[in-house]
């Protein structure tokens, strides 16, 4: 009587062990596609996933905005902003010439932005380029405003 049992249970190991070898032959493929195209594949928590899915997507997208505008300060300033503040062509205030931005930060540095934004005298829109949005404009004049403090 005990022997049955056990005879039975093994061959159940056997079977399944036998199964879950093929199964993970089967599998093996999709495990190794990205986890978006393999995230559907699991049924059990398909809401869960998406739910993760779109979380991770907000904070990676939140990350990249802090570092892009992190970065574009000074990104911007020196592709579009240098050639004309560095030098002080056309009687652009001079970046790191600290007497000029005193005077232009004690108007207010939103006030900056604002003119950089919409041009000034002689300062064009934006610098020129209509392209740039108004947050990297305002974060290159935060980049020049340090530079000249
Ligand atoms: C074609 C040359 C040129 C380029 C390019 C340029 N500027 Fe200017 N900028 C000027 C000149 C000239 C002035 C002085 C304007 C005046 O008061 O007549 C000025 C003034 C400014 C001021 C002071 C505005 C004020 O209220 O007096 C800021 C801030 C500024 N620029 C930011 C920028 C930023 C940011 C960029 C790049 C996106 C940029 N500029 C690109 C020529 C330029």
């Amino acid at each position: 009587m005990n022997k049955i049992p056990l005879l039975f249970l093994l061959c159940v190991a056997m079977t399944l062990t036998a199964c879950s070898k093929d199964e993970a032959e089967v599998t093996s493929k999709p495990v190794v596609q990205p986890a978006e195209q393999a995230a559907p594949a699991v049924p059990a928590a398909p809401v869960a996933v998406e739910k993760v899915k779109q979380v991770a997507k907000q904070v990676t997208e939140k990350v990249e905005q802090v570092k892009a505008t992190l970065n574009s300060g000074q990104a911007i300033y020196t592709k579009v902003c240098m050639s004309c503040h560095k030098t002080g062509i056309l009687g652009a205030p001079k970046v790191g010439d600290k007497a000029a931005w005193a005077a232009l930060i004690a108007g207010g540095e939103k006030k900056l932005v604002e003119n950089a934004i919409k041009g000034t005298g002689r300062m064009p829109a934006k610098g020129g380029v209509s392209s740039l949005s108004d947050e990297e404009v305002a974060a290159a004049v935060d980049y020049m405003i340090e530079q000249s403090r």
